[in-house]
């Protein structure tokens, strides 16, 4: 590709090294504004441009997200790739670019990754590029910025989407970017000038609420208030009587309770091609019972849904390994195919974020008899105290039925990301 058009914003992505005062760019916004294809192009042409055998550092949120969205896409830039001899070296995670008498070093370096953040300790630095900054470690960041500070004319380049009010690079770094010498460009979709007005709705249909609120209006604002409103304005939408016909097989997803939370077991089923996501039996018990009654009624509760469904999966609340190890015993003994794996337990707000997203899209549905699963989605609110995003769990919302359906979808959650929408 070629920059034949650039957006005024971004035109200030490409001069603003030039000038003496500023130490550090930081854009923040919207996704797929135009920010993270700018600053690596004109990250490049600066450090040819100023500095000859110096070394540098390519930041992203793992050496392997770096790869993918900054390095692969540098490769295609005809404005550096007709000037430049470009080279990337997996194994060592080293690009050096080449021309006009000059040759430098691009270490990359991944923010989350145990050995980067050994590795860059050691090492001076002209200037660092930092992709999605906001999903570092604070520690990683402030090293990096370390190696450089012996470097006269070096300069920071940071580029994120927003998130919490309370986010440390908000408030160190974004609320002080005049006191720090930092110029911030605050971006949207339409400073990207290749995307189309299809383009431009269609992204806005991906997210909701405060996903919404940071991803498309580029705001840093804190999550607060109803967590599934599309679903808690409009349920009826949501609520089947009858099971798809198209339902494949299904997954059970279970949360251990105990201490005033409940034991919730989800069924979820998954259509043809992943088009659509529907919860189809739910198990759910506040009391207090012993671990072989709670066997039992898992037991009981696979069984109801292999009567029904093709369901050999179950993800269980991979804390409680003792419960873990006296379901799959039981299984065992009562010789159900039936696999007991621990859920994955990833990250709450990507799940948060997934759910959200099938939402919108229309593939997400209920049996109506599932009644604890469609109040926990009605309810479900934001922890507005918290610093960091997370729902509200303080004894009167009904997390667990939430917890049990994520573990039903998590080994699933990409898959049905990445598949076309049947319109
Ligand atoms: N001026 C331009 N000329 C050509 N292509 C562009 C231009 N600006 C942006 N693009 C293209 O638009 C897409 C989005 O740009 P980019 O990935 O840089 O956005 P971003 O702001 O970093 O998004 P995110 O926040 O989601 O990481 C990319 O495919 C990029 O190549
Ligand atoms: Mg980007």
């Amino acid at each position: 590709m070629t920059f034949n058009k650039l957006s005024p914003k971004q035109k200030q992505i490409f001069r603003w090294c030039y000038v003496d005062k500023y130490n550090a760019l930081i854009c923040d916004g919207a996704v797929r504004s135009g920010k993270t294809i700018c600053m690596i192009t004109s990250f490049i042409l600066w450090a040819m441009k100023r500095f000859n055998g110096a070394i540098f550092g390519i930041c992203g949120k793992t050496v392997r997200s770096a790869e993918r969205n900054i390095i692969t896409p540098l490769m295609g830039i005809a404005d550096i790739t007709a000037y430049f001899k470009v080279t990337y070296t997996r194994s060592t995670n080293l690009l050096t670019v080449e021309g006009g008498g000059r040759k430098n070093s691009f270490y990359v370096f991944g923010g989350k990754d145990e050995g980067s953040y050994m590795l860059i300790q050691g090492i001076t630095l002209s200037g660092v590029l930092f992709d999605e900054v906001a999903l570092m470690p604070r520690s990683f960041v402030e090293q990096a910025i370390t190696r450089t500070l012996s470097v006269s004319r070096a300069k920071l380049w940071f580029n994120c989407n927003p998130e919490n009010r309370f986010h440390w690079f908000y408030t160190e770094w974004l609320l002080r970017a005049e006191e720090r010498n930092a110029l911030h460009l605050h971006f949207l979709m339409e400073d990207n000038p290749t995307l189309t007005a299809e383009q431009l709705v269609n992204a806005e249909k991906q997210f909701t609420g405060v996903f919404h609120d940071r991803y498309i209006k580029g705001l840093w604002v804190s999550a607060e208030g109803v967590i599934y409103k599309d679903f808690a304005d409009n349920t009826d939408r949501f609520l089947i009587d009858n099971v798809p016909d198209d339902i494949m097989y299904c997954n059970i997803g279970f949360d251990f309770g105990g201490n005033g939370s409940a034991h919730a077991g989800v069924c979820t089923g998954f259509s043809r091609r992943l088009q659509k996501v529907v919860v189809l039996e739910e198990y759910y018990r506040k009391e207090v019972i012993s671990p072989t009654e709670l066997e039992n009624d898992i037991i009981a509760f696979v069984r109801l849904c292999q009567s029904k469904y093709n369901c050999f999966d179950g993800y269980f609340d991979s804390a409680e390994t003792t419960l873990i190890r006296g379901v799959k015993t039981a299984c065992a003994r009562e010789k159900l195919a039936f696999n007991v794996h621990n859920a994955r337990k990833s990250e709450i707000l990507g799940r948060i974020r997934f759910t959200n997203l099938i939402m919108s899209q229309n593939r997400f549905f209920v049996m109506r008899q599932c009644k604890h699963v469609v109040e926990a989605f009605q309810s479900a609110v934001w922890d507005s105290k918290s610093l960091t995003d997370c729902r509200l769990d303080d004894g009167n919302y009904n997390i667990d039925s939430l917890d049990a359906f994520e573990y039903s979808i998590e080994p699933q959650m990409n898959d049905i990301i990445e598949v076309s929408i049947k319109k």
